[in-house]
């Protein structure tokens, strides 16, 4: 049995890895929510560990909040940073291979053709650079790692741009909607998909990956495509906001792309 520890269970990501647990029959799951496991309480995260041996752990949970982590840096980067930090720390100390779920926001978006695993980072807001902090820690303390950066990542279930739209959809008359960024929505089910099938592969290549859904589109062609999708009018209804502007700056073009042709 491969033991699989996931931590920030109760998120979005989290949820879908518990749904997709009936498919990997030779993996044994622990998801800890952060009422459950604080991955910045390193007392309660040394207990955790020695108590509960495990193979792999998926670390799922983050400070997400954008705008918010303009507000509160440093909240912030204790959860992306600090908190990632004490989990590789444990990982070495107990011969855990960690799996951290990273972000597009660690690019400045100004790379026409997209990026690579290796291109340079350069985050552009507070978010991106603490989910950078967290990577450059994995780096330094693990061997076995993966880190998985993932853009725009969409469910139907918690609080994300597909939820959020498709509720406007049916409460509102007209939803502005920004045609300035552009990146790849990734379904959440297909990202606990690939984190999983990383995980089985005894094959499984280390270091920085990419892993983004097969579509790019701007956020206002996605909010098209969810209305359509649900089968919701949407003439008229979603129009292009132009003076959209979000407290945090976003990269323009955050194309993640898996490997080099
Ligand atoms: N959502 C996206 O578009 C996106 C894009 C690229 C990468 N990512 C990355 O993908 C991963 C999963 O994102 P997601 O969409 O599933 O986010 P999410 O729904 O916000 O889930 C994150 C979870 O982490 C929990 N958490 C926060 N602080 C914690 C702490 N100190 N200890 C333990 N748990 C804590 C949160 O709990 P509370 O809600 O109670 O605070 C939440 O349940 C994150 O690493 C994120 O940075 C997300």
């Amino acid at each position: 049995m491969i033991r699989v520890l996931v931590t920030g269970a109760g998120g979005q990501l989290g949820q879908h890895l518990r749904e997709s647990t009936s498919e990997y029959p030779d993996m044994d799951f622990t998801f800890v929510s952060k009422e459950e496991l604080d991955i910045t309480d390193e007392i309660a995260l040394d207990t955790f560990f020695n108590a509960n041996p495990v193979d792999f752990c998926i670390n799922t949970a983050a400070y997400t909040d954008v705008d918010g982590a303009e507000k509160l840096a440093e909240e912030a980067f204790r959860v992306n940073a600090t908190g990632v930090k004490l989990l590789a720390l444990l990982c070495h100390k107990h011969h855990v291979t960690m799996v951290q779920i990273s972000t597009d926001y660690v690019f400045d978006g100004k790379k026409a053709e997209g990026y690579y695993p290796d291109d340079d980072t350069n985050p552009i807001n507070v978010y991106g650079a603490s989910k950078l902090q967290g990577e450059t820690y994995i780096k330094h303390i693990l061997e076995q790692y993966a880190i998985i950066r993932s853009s725009w990542i969409y469910s139907e279930i918690g609080k994300n741009f597909y939820t959020t739209i498709s509720k406007k959809l049916r409460e509102e008359e007209r939803i502005g909607v920004t045609n300035a960024q552009r990146g790849r929505p990734t379904h959440a089910r297909d990202l606990a998909e690939f984190i999983l099938q990383w995980i089985k592969n005894e094959s499984r290549s280390y270091g920085i990956l990419h892993f983004a859904g097969p579509e790019i589109m701007t956020w206002y062609e996605f909010a098209k495509k969810i209305a359509k999708e649900q089968g919701l009018g949407h003439e008229g209804k979603i129009v292009k906001d132009n003076n959209y502007r979000s407290f945090a700056p976003r990269p323009a073009h955050s194309v993640l792309h898996m490997h080099k042709a």
